[in-house]
């Protein structure tokens, strides 16, 4: 790469058209709601290598319910939407991002080398009922296309569920 061009983080980026379109597949050919929100955590999680910690929680009553994960296992396996940038997102029906999850103090650890993480609801008509959690070992890992994809992840998941 000649000077100038684009970037170290640019350069490791993965294609996340391509990772869209392996979504899109993986949903398309999905056999049932558990398989799909099953499918879209290990698209992701294998097509990131930043997502270090990648789930859906599903919107039971007033606490997310861990559908799904790979990682870490995590204590947060049910969330009252009153707690946790998990749910912040939610009440707040937007994505959050936080680039560093120790300057955060609504964040509920997972794994103590978690550095950022990003949160996305998923929608079904007007009402959230499940958001997609990714947490990275990197600081600030989440940028405008980590949001772009996860919120279009989120658009494609909210249409079949
Ligand atoms: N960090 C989340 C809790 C879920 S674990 O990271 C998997 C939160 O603050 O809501």
């Amino acid at each position: 790469m000649t000077a100038g061009g684009i970037g170290e983080r640019d350069a490791a980026a993965p294609d996340r058209g391509a990772l869209l379109k392996k979504i899109r597949e993986a949903i398309h050919s999905a056999t049932g709601k558990d398989d799909l929100l099953r499918a879209v955590v290990r698209v992701l999680s294998e097509g990131v290598g930043d997502y270090t910690w990648t789930g859906i929680y599903i919107l039971e009553g007033d606490t997310l319910v861990l559908h799904n994960q790979i990682g870490t296992p995590t204590p947060h396996e049910r969330i009252p939407l009153g707690a946790g940038i998990c749910g912040l997102a939610a009440r707040e029906r937007k994505t959050v991002v936080v680039p560093d999850v120790g300057l955060d103090s609504r964040y509920l650890a997972c794994s103590p080398t978690t550095r950022s993480e990003i949160v996305v609801p998923i929608f079904k008509g007007s009402e959230v009922v499940g958001e997609i959690d990714v947490d990275s070992d990197r600081q600030d890992a989440f940028g405008e296309e980590d949001r772009r994809l996860l919120e279009e992840t989120a658009q494609l998941v909210g249409e079949r569920l």
